[in-house]
Protein backbone atom coordinates (compact mmCIF):
# COMPACT_ATOMS: atom_id res chain seq x y z
CA UNK A 1 0.00 0.00 0.00
CA UNK A 2 1.11 3.21 -1.06
CA UNK A 3 1.28 5.82 1.81
CA UNK A 4 0.33 9.81 1.08
CA UNK A 5 1.23 12.58 2.97
CA UNK A 6 -1.40 15.26 2.31
CA UNK A 7 -3.54 18.28 4.00
CA UNK A 8 -7.13 16.51 2.02
CA UNK A 9 -9.34 16.78 4.74
CA UNK A 10 -12.00 15.31 2.32
CA UNK A 11 -10.32 12.21 1.21
CA UNK A 12 -9.25 11.56 5.46
CA UNK A 13 -13.42 11.52 5.62
CA UNK A 14 -13.89 9.48 2.15
CA UNK A 15 -11.33 6.91 3.52
CA UNK A 16 -12.98 6.54 7.67
CA UNK A 17 -16.38 6.30 6.17
CA UNK A 18 -15.20 3.24 4.41
CA UNK A 19 -13.27 1.98 7.12
CA UNK A 20 -10.03 2.99 6.31
CA UNK A 21 -7.83 3.79 8.85
CA UNK A 22 -5.35 6.45 8.59
CA UNK A 23 -2.81 9.15 10.70
CA UNK A 24 -4.22 12.62 12.12
CA UNK A 25 -2.62 15.39 14.06
CA UNK A 26 -3.78 16.30 17.53
CA UNK A 27 -2.35 18.67 19.97
CA UNK A 28 -0.87 16.04 22.05
CA UNK A 29 1.00 13.23 19.21
CA UNK A 30 -0.53 12.04 15.98
CA UNK A 31 -3.04 9.59 16.59
CA UNK A 32 -4.03 6.93 13.87
CA UNK A 33 -7.79 6.99 13.55
CA UNK A 34 -10.78 4.49 12.82
CA UNK A 35 -14.18 4.59 13.18
CA UNK A 36 -14.34 3.58 17.06
CA UNK A 37 -17.78 1.99 16.06
CA UNK A 38 -16.74 -0.45 13.22
CA UNK A 39 -14.86 -3.78 14.27
CA UNK A 40 -13.08 -4.15 11.62
CA UNK A 41 -11.48 -0.67 11.14
CA UNK A 42 -10.46 -1.15 14.94
CA UNK A 43 -8.88 -4.17 14.09
CA UNK A 44 -6.88 -2.54 11.17
CA UNK A 45 -5.30 0.21 14.34
CA UNK A 46 -3.75 -3.21 15.98
CA UNK A 47 -2.70 -5.04 13.28
CA UNK A 48 -0.59 -1.50 11.78
CA UNK A 49 0.76 -0.71 15.49
CA UNK A 50 1.15 -4.13 15.63
CA UNK A 51 -0.50 -3.32 19.73
CA UNK A 52 -1.51 -6.49 21.72
CA UNK A 53 -5.01 -6.87 21.72
CA UNK A 54 -4.97 -6.52 25.54
CA UNK A 55 -4.18 -2.27 25.48
CA UNK A 56 -7.27 -0.70 25.19
CA UNK A 57 -7.64 2.53 22.60
CA UNK A 58 -8.79 6.03 23.19
CA UNK A 59 -12.24 7.48 21.87
CA UNK A 60 -12.57 10.83 20.35
CA UNK A 61 -15.48 11.97 20.34
CA UNK A 62 -17.09 14.71 17.69
CA UNK A 63 -18.67 16.57 20.42
CA UNK A 64 -19.57 16.95 24.16
CA UNK A 65 -22.70 15.34 23.84
CA UNK A 66 -21.09 11.80 22.56
CA UNK A 67 -20.38 11.22 26.09
CA UNK A 68 -23.27 9.83 26.85
CA UNK A 69 -24.51 7.69 23.86
CA UNK A 70 -20.13 6.55 24.90
CA UNK A 71 -20.13 6.29 28.58
CA UNK A 72 -22.60 5.44 31.39
CA UNK A 73 -21.66 8.22 33.09
CA UNK A 74 -22.16 7.36 36.91
CA UNK A 75 -24.51 9.43 38.78
CA UNK A 76 -22.49 9.83 41.81
CA UNK A 77 -19.37 11.18 39.86
CA UNK A 78 -21.12 13.14 36.77
CA UNK A 79 -20.88 16.74 38.57
CA UNK A 80 -16.81 16.05 39.18
CA UNK A 81 -16.41 14.46 35.82
CA UNK A 82 -18.80 17.63 34.27
CA UNK A 83 -16.67 20.59 35.77
CA UNK A 84 -13.90 18.68 34.98
CA UNK A 85 -14.55 18.23 31.45
CA UNK A 86 -15.88 21.74 31.19
CA UNK A 87 -12.33 22.96 32.17
CA UNK A 88 -9.74 20.65 30.03
CA UNK A 89 -12.16 19.63 27.16
CA UNK A 90 -11.39 20.03 24.07
CA UNK A 91 -7.91 19.78 25.07
CA UNK A 92 -5.00 16.93 26.03
CA UNK A 93 -7.09 15.41 28.83
CA UNK A 94 -9.00 11.71 28.65
CA UNK A 95 -11.39 10.39 30.82
CA UNK A 96 -11.95 6.26 31.53
CA UNK A 97 -15.37 5.74 32.36
CA UNK A 98 -17.71 2.87 32.17
CA UNK A 99 -18.55 2.00 29.03
CA UNK A 100 -21.57 1.32 26.99
CA UNK A 101 -23.03 -1.56 24.71
CA UNK A 102 -22.30 0.37 21.89
CA UNK A 103 -18.57 0.31 21.73
CA UNK A 104 -17.42 -2.56 20.63
CA UNK A 105 -14.86 -4.87 22.82
CA UNK A 106 -11.53 -4.34 20.60
CA UNK A 107 -11.77 -0.69 21.47
CA UNK A 108 -11.52 -1.07 25.22
CA UNK A 109 -9.72 -4.89 25.46
CA UNK A 110 -12.48 -6.13 26.94
CA UNK A 111 -12.64 -3.79 29.60
CA UNK A 112 -15.62 -2.77 31.12
CA UNK A 113 -14.20 0.85 31.03
CA UNK A 114 -13.82 3.61 27.88
CA UNK A 115 -11.25 6.25 27.44
CA UNK A 116 -12.76 9.28 25.76
CA UNK A 117 -11.28 12.53 25.02
CA UNK A 118 -12.20 15.58 23.23
CA UNK A 119 -9.54 17.04 20.93
CA UNK A 120 -8.77 21.07 20.46
CA UNK A 121 -6.94 20.24 17.30
CA UNK A 122 -8.72 22.22 14.58
CA UNK A 123 -8.36 19.66 11.96
CA UNK A 124 -9.04 16.42 13.81
CA UNK A 125 -12.09 18.61 15.07
CA UNK A 126 -13.28 19.23 11.57
CA UNK A 127 -12.39 15.44 9.96
CA UNK A 128 -14.50 13.86 13.29
CA UNK A 129 -17.01 16.80 13.20
CA UNK A 130 -17.87 15.59 9.33
CA UNK A 131 -17.74 12.39 10.15
CA UNK A 132 -20.27 12.92 13.41
CA UNK A 133 -19.15 9.13 14.09
CA UNK A 134 -16.55 8.76 17.16
CA UNK A 135 -12.65 7.62 16.55
CA UNK A 136 -10.30 4.92 18.16
CA UNK A 137 -7.08 6.82 17.64
CA UNK A 138 -4.12 5.59 19.98
CA UNK A 139 -0.89 7.20 19.02
CA UNK A 140 0.73 6.49 15.26
CA UNK A 141 3.95 4.68 16.44
CA UNK A 142 4.41 0.99 16.63
CA UNK A 143 4.33 -0.67 19.81
CA UNK A 144 6.48 -0.08 22.25
CA UNK A 145 8.25 2.89 20.49
CA UNK A 146 8.02 6.77 20.90
CA UNK A 147 5.13 8.67 19.48
CA UNK A 148 5.15 10.53 16.72
CA UNK A 149 4.88 14.19 16.99
CA UNK A 150 5.40 14.77 13.10
CA UNK A 151 4.25 13.36 9.65
CA UNK A 152 7.13 12.27 8.99
CA UNK A 153 7.93 10.34 11.85
CA UNK A 154 4.21 8.85 11.47
CA UNK A 155 5.88 7.72 7.89
CA UNK A 156 8.38 6.35 9.31
CA UNK A 157 6.83 3.97 11.79
CA UNK A 158 3.93 3.20 9.46
CA UNK A 159 4.60 3.47 5.59
CA UNK A 160 3.29 1.07 4.15
CA UNK A 161 0.77 0.08 5.96
CA UNK A 162 -2.23 3.26 5.86
CA UNK A 163 -2.91 5.12 3.00
CA UNK A 164 -2.80 8.84 4.24
CA UNK A 165 -1.20 10.70 7.11
CA UNK A 166 -3.12 14.10 7.14
CA UNK A 167 0.14 16.56 7.91
CA UNK A 168 -0.77 19.44 10.01
CA UNK A 169 3.45 20.07 11.00
CA UNK A 170 4.56 19.31 14.81
CA UNK A 171 2.02 18.51 17.47
CA UNK A 172 1.86 21.37 19.75
CA UNK A 173 2.04 19.64 23.27
CA UNK A 174 4.34 16.81 22.32
CA UNK A 175 3.96 14.22 24.83
CA UNK A 176 0.60 12.05 25.04
CA UNK A 177 -2.90 13.53 26.66
CA UNK A 178 -3.22 13.33 30.75
CA UNK A 179 -5.54 9.62 31.71
CA UNK A 180 -7.78 10.29 34.55
CA UNK A 181 -10.23 8.27 36.24
CA UNK A 182 -12.98 9.54 38.93
CA UNK A 183 -13.45 7.27 41.72
CA UNK A 184 -15.40 8.10 45.23
CA UNK A 185 -14.92 11.96 44.09
CA UNK A 186 -11.31 11.53 43.66
CA UNK A 187 -9.43 11.63 40.65
CA UNK A 188 -7.13 9.25 39.93
CA UNK A 189 -4.45 9.65 36.87
CA UNK A 190 -3.47 7.00 35.27
CA UNK A 191 -1.13 8.61 32.82
CA UNK A 192 0.70 12.03 33.42
CA UNK A 193 0.77 14.65 30.36
CA UNK A 194 -0.11 18.37 29.61
CA UNK A 195 -2.53 18.68 32.39
CA UNK A 196 -0.90 18.67 35.29
CA UNK A 197 -1.95 17.39 38.81
CA UNK A 198 -1.60 20.87 40.22
CA UNK A 199 -4.22 21.82 37.86
CA UNK A 200 -6.09 18.65 38.79
CA UNK A 201 -5.95 19.42 42.64
CA UNK A 202 -7.89 22.35 42.37
CA UNK A 203 -10.62 19.76 41.41
CA UNK A 204 -10.19 16.96 43.95
CA UNK A 205 -7.94 14.82 45.51
CA UNK A 206 -5.50 13.22 43.13
CA UNK A 207 -4.44 9.69 44.10
CA UNK A 208 -1.90 7.82 42.12
CA UNK A 209 -2.60 4.66 43.31
CA UNK A 210 -5.55 2.70 41.93
CA UNK A 211 -7.60 0.07 42.37
CA UNK A 212 -6.71 -1.75 39.75
CA UNK A 213 -9.41 -4.39 40.21
CA UNK A 214 -11.38 -1.24 38.86
CA UNK A 215 -9.19 0.21 36.63
CA UNK A 216 -6.51 -0.43 35.05
CA UNK A 217 -4.29 1.44 32.36
CA UNK A 218 -2.47 -1.75 30.41
CA UNK A 219 -0.72 0.24 27.72
CA UNK A 220 1.46 1.96 31.34
CA UNK A 221 3.63 -1.19 30.39
CA UNK A 222 7.21 0.38 32.09
CA UNK A 223 9.24 0.01 28.98
CA UNK A 224 6.26 1.84 26.76
CA UNK A 225 8.39 4.77 25.40
CA UNK A 226 11.79 2.83 24.43
CA UNK A 227 14.13 4.24 21.71
CA UNK A 228 16.85 1.58 20.23
CA UNK A 229 19.90 3.10 21.99
CA UNK A 230 19.75 2.26 25.57
CA UNK A 231 19.02 5.28 27.30
CA UNK A 232 20.06 6.61 31.12
CA UNK A 233 19.24 9.03 33.17
CA UNK A 234 21.07 11.61 34.95
CA UNK A 235 21.42 14.30 37.13
CA UNK A 236 24.03 16.79 35.10
CA UNK A 237 25.84 16.04 32.30
CA UNK A 238 28.75 18.17 33.62
CA UNK A 239 29.63 15.32 35.82
CA UNK A 240 29.20 12.25 32.75
CA UNK A 241 32.21 10.82 31.08
CA UNK A 242 31.88 8.69 28.17
CA UNK A 243 33.92 5.53 28.58
CA UNK A 244 37.16 5.34 25.34
CA UNK A 245 35.63 4.87 22.67
CA UNK A 246 31.79 5.14 23.49
CA UNK A 247 30.14 6.88 21.62
CA UNK A 248 27.38 8.94 23.74
CA UNK A 249 24.14 11.41 22.72
CA UNK A 250 22.98 13.65 25.62
CA UNK A 251 19.22 15.12 26.00
CA UNK A 252 20.03 18.38 27.76
CA UNK A 253 17.82 19.74 30.52
CA UNK A 254 19.67 23.19 32.07
CA UNK A 255 23.23 22.10 31.79
CA UNK A 256 26.44 23.42 29.96
CA UNK A 257 28.15 20.21 29.38
CA UNK A 258 30.95 20.66 27.55
CA UNK A 259 29.67 19.25 24.54
CA UNK A 260 32.58 17.78 22.85
CA UNK A 261 32.21 14.80 25.17
CA UNK A 262 29.42 13.81 23.33
CA UNK A 263 28.73 12.31 19.76
CA UNK A 264 25.85 14.31 19.73
CA UNK A 265 23.12 16.99 21.83
CA UNK A 266 19.81 17.76 21.78
CA UNK A 267 18.99 20.78 24.05
CA UNK A 268 15.48 19.96 25.45
CA UNK A 269 14.77 23.83 25.74
CA UNK A 270 17.32 26.80 25.63
CA UNK A 271 14.91 28.70 28.10
CA UNK A 272 14.47 26.16 30.02
CA UNK A 273 11.17 25.87 29.18
CA UNK A 274 8.93 22.83 30.73
CA UNK A 275 6.65 23.55 27.88
CA UNK A 276 9.31 23.44 24.98
CA UNK A 277 10.94 20.34 26.45
CA UNK A 278 8.01 18.11 25.87
CA UNK A 279 7.24 19.29 22.26
CA UNK A 280 10.57 18.46 21.82
CA UNK A 281 11.39 15.85 23.69
CA UNK A 282 10.23 12.83 21.41
CA UNK A 283 11.71 14.46 18.52
CA UNK A 284 14.96 14.85 19.79
CA UNK A 285 14.81 11.48 21.23
CA UNK A 286 13.96 9.60 17.67
CA UNK A 287 16.49 11.85 16.28
CA UNK A 288 19.16 10.88 18.64
CA UNK A 289 18.09 7.52 18.63
CA UNK A 290 18.60 7.17 14.37
CA UNK A 291 22.98 7.98 14.81
CA UNK A 292 23.43 4.66 15.62
CA UNK A 293 24.70 5.48 19.04
CA UNK A 294 26.19 3.59 21.80
CA UNK A 295 24.26 5.36 24.80
CA UNK A 296 21.94 8.32 25.45
CA UNK A 297 21.88 10.21 28.58
CA UNK A 298 19.35 12.41 29.56
CA UNK A 299 19.19 14.77 32.09
CA UNK A 300 16.44 14.42 34.75
CA UNK A 301 13.77 17.67 34.46
CA UNK A 302 12.84 18.49 38.04
CA UNK A 303 9.08 17.00 38.61
CA UNK A 304 6.90 19.93 38.94
CA UNK A 305 4.16 20.55 36.56
CA UNK A 306 4.71 19.38 33.65
CA UNK A 307 7.98 18.27 34.28
CA UNK A 308 6.59 15.36 35.62
CA UNK A 309 5.27 14.02 32.78
CA UNK A 310 8.46 14.15 30.59
CA UNK A 311 9.80 12.36 33.44
CA UNK A 312 7.48 9.88 33.57
CA UNK A 313 8.41 9.15 29.67
CA UNK A 314 11.88 9.25 30.25
CA UNK A 315 11.97 7.08 33.10
CA UNK A 316 10.07 4.36 30.62
CA UNK A 317 12.51 4.91 28.01
CA UNK A 318 15.27 4.23 30.11
CA UNK A 319 13.53 0.90 31.35
CA UNK A 320 14.61 -2.14 29.19
O1 LIG B 1 -2.69 12.19 23.47
C1 LIG B 1 -3.16 11.06 23.38
O2 LIG B 1 -3.82 10.53 24.27
C2 LIG B 1 -2.88 10.30 22.07
C3 LIG B 1 -3.65 11.00 20.96
C4 LIG B 1 -3.41 10.34 19.62
O3 LIG B 1 -5.00 11.03 21.28
N1 LIG B 1 -3.30 8.94 22.16
C5 LIG B 1 -2.63 8.02 22.89
O4 LIG B 1 -3.16 6.75 22.77
O5 LIG B 1 -1.66 8.27 23.55
P1 LIG B 1 -2.37 5.44 23.19
O6 LIG B 1 -3.22 4.31 22.73
O7 LIG B 1 -1.00 5.49 22.69
O8 LIG B 1 -2.42 5.46 24.74
C6 LIG B 1 -3.67 5.26 25.35
C7 LIG B 1 -3.47 4.78 26.75
C8 LIG B 1 -2.90 3.39 26.80
O9 LIG B 1 -1.90 3.38 27.80
C9 LIG B 1 -4.09 2.55 27.24
O10 LIG B 1 -3.71 1.44 28.00
C10 LIG B 1 -4.89 3.55 28.05
O11 LIG B 1 -4.75 4.74 27.36
N2 LIG B 1 -6.29 3.21 28.06
C11 LIG B 1 -7.15 3.15 27.02
N3 LIG B 1 -8.36 2.74 27.42
C12 LIG B 1 -8.29 2.55 28.74
C13 LIG B 1 -9.22 2.12 29.74
N4 LIG B 1 -10.46 1.79 29.44
N5 LIG B 1 -8.77 2.04 31.02
C14 LIG B 1 -7.52 2.37 31.33
N6 LIG B 1 -6.60 2.78 30.43
C15 LIG B 1 -6.97 2.85 29.16
MG1 LIG C 1 0.93 5.16 22.45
Amino acid sequence: MKTVISTDRVAAVELLRKGEIIALPTETVYGLAGSALNPLAVTKIFEAKERPRFDPLIIHLPNREWIDRIADVPASDRQLICRLTDKFWPGPFTMVLPKLEIVPDIVTAGLNTVAVRLSAHPILAKIVDELDEPLAAPSANRFGSVSPTTAQHVLDELDGRIPLIVDAGPTEYGIESTIVAVQDDRIAVLRRGPITNEQLSRFAEITTAVDTAKISSPGQLPSHYAPKTPLCLINNAEDFFPKKDQRVGLLAWESNANAKRFAAVRNLSDRADLREAAANLFRYLRELDALGLDLIVAERVHSKGLGAAIMDRLERASHR
